[in-house]
């Protein structure tokens, strides 16, 4: 089993750390080799992901990575700012499936920003596609003003577009997602997020869910434009069970999902291809403001690699003890500055790691 760690930038570093710290603990017989990836590897090789960081995610069962992004990069030539590392790898690994878990952990209900019975037992699974749509469509860019003049321009442009296959594909993901949850009490229910009211692209892509959800009688199947998603997800977010939305609406939905649970602190992610080979990673960014301060919840990277060795190395139950210690330290009153409240216990990035190393018994 051979993982490839690629920490990155701002928290990436602390929060992998941890999660490095509990799969050793694990006594699991791994190969784990780190990378430079993001800001990181730019100052390092002039590139946010050179060519070996990239043959090493290749090579690898699965990637285990932190986050990327400073301010500081803001001005470089796009293809040169570290989220073009995670969107690289994205689409040079074909990561089609990514799945963004919403969680209220009970210990946790207080801490969500909306009122305990609207989020008290949510468990909702947000899959987004992510190598097609908008953020890959071609062509892109800014069309230089007549008098040729850079910065001069006139327009810019981003094309929305998605294949049949893609849809297909990303469609019988949610499917299976829904019946697995089905078979352990779920509803079996999948909603579709478009915007077939405006976009011919989702026009397509509600028809082809439609097609596809056919095969799947034991599953319902709803339509929603995503306005009224994301109205829906802050009015009655336990309504939904499997959400499956493109990749531009999916980033936008999973993050509003994520603050449900109230840390986007808490919440893993999986990318995966057809080959089950995957990249895991917090579904939060590189938070420079409070990086290398051992402040950060190291939690959501944790429970990323508890989603690792569930999806990707075969290891159901390595992924259950982890998630069994993390619910028993926040049973223990033991919570980072981004969840703490009133009569828990503060901790920081590597108490808290280590909080998880002793709960796995
Ligand atoms: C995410 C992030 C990325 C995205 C950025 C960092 C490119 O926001 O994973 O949700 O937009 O996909
Ligand atoms: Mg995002």
């Amino acid at each position: 089993m051979k993982i490839a760690v690629l920490p990155g930038d701002g928290i990436g570093p602390e929060i992998v750390a941890e999660a490095v710290k509990v799969l050793d603990a694990l006594d699991l017989s791994f190969e784990m080799e780190s990378a430079l990836v993001g800001g990181a590897a730019f100052d390092a090789h002039g590139h946010p992901l050179p060519e070996a960081t990239l043959q090493l995610a290749k090579d690898a069962d699965a990637t285990l990575f932190g986050a990327v992004g400073d301010w500081k990069y803001d001005t470089l030539d796009r293809p040169l700012r570290p989220e073009q590392a995670i969107l690289g790898l994205r689409k040079n690994l074909g990561l089609f499936a990514n799945f963004r878990p919403a969680i209220c952990y009970p210990q946790l209900v207080d801490a969500s920003s909306l009122k305990r019975d609207l989020v008290s037992g949510l468990d909702i699974l947000i899959i987004r596609e992510l190598t097609g749509d908008i953020y890959f469509g071609q062509p892109r860019g800014r069309r230089i003003a007549t008098d040729g003049h850079f910065p001069g321009a006139e327009e810019a442009f981003d094309t929305m577009r998605y294949s049949r296959p893609e849809i297909e594909r990303i469609a019988h993901v949610a499917f299976e997602a829904a019946r697995k949850r089905k078979a352990a009490g779920g509803p079996g229910r999948v909603t579709s997020v478009d915007k077939a009211n405006v976009l011919e692209t989702f026009q397509f892509w509600k028809d082809i869910v439609t097609e596809v959800g056919a095969q799947y009688p034991d599953i319902a199947l709803d339509h929603m434009y995503v306005d009224n998603a994301a109205m829906q997800l802050v009015k009655a977010p336990k309504k939904f069970d499997v959400v499956v939305t493109g990749n531009m609406f999916g980033d936008i939905l999973s993050d509003a999902a994520a603050m449900l649970t109230g840390s986007i602190g808490m919440l893993p992610s999986a990318s995966l291809n057809d080959r089950n080979q995957g990249l895991y990673e917090p579904s939060h960014g590189s938070a420079p403001d409070i990086a290398g301060k051992g402040l950060a919840n190291p939690l959501a990277t944790i429970l990323s690699a508890a989603m690792m060795l569930r999806f990707s190395l075969n290891q159901e139950e390595a992924a259950r003890r982890i998630e069994s210690a993390v619910q028993a330290v926040l049973a223990q009153g033991l919570r980072t500055p981004d969840i703490w409240s009133e009569g828990t216990t503060k901790v920081g990035t590597a108490q808290m790691g280590d909080a998880v190393v002793q709960a796995l018994g």
